[in-house]
């Protein structure tokens, strides 16, 4: 079973829990795409996708959205597992429904929205003021759900 990760990163939390289920999935045969290098994918290489993207005012990078447009018809004919970043937890329904067609959510087997991290050097002048001014710190702060990126390497590794 061939699987490739496709995945785009503004701050590098998405590619750390790419890597990380990757890493869970037994390194090898698991295939990292950045959708930020990467312009088109030969998904016939694969069995198994899994797709993930962060959440910046609301929106998911839009480079994920049009890679989920572009391919639908391909993507629902594979096994497809979606993940979302992000920090504003009260939000995280809305923003994955926002983030991924609807078709594409109900053919995916697995959805799980993984929490992220506020990294202040990572961040320019504005983001800076609107992560302090929305989250009150100006502190680094790390809110990965481990159990969930496990929940997601088991249902990827059960079929
Ligand atoms: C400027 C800015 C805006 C953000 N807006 C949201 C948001 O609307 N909702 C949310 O859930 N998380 C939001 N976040 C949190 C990011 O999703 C989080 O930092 C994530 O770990 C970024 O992942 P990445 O480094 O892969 O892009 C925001 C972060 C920044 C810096």
């Amino acid at each position: 079973m061939k699987t490739a990760i496709i995945y785009a990163s503004s701050h590098g939390t998405t590619e750390k829990v790419a890597k990380q289920i990757q890493l869970g999935l037994g390194g090898e045969s698991t295939r990292l795409i950045d959708l930020k290098a990467t312009k088109t994918v030969d998904l016939s290489l694969f069995d198994t996708l899994i797709i993930g993207g962060s959440i910046h005012a609301g929106q998911m990078q839009g480079r994920v959205k049009s890679f989920c447009k572009k391919n639908m018809a391909d993507l629902l004919k594979k096994r497809v597992g979606l993940f979302m970043v992000g920090m504003n937890e009260s939000q995280f329904e809305n923003e994955f429904n926002n983030a991924f067609p609807e078709l594409l959510r109900k053919h995916a087997f697995t959805s799980k929205c993984v929490g992220g991290e506020f990294l202040f050097e990572k961040m320019n002048f504005f983001e800076r003021l609107i992560v302090k001014k929305v989250s009150g710190t100006s502190q680094n702060v790390s809110k990965i759900d481990d159990s969930k990126i496990a929940e997601l390497i088991y249902e990827i590794k059960k079929e």
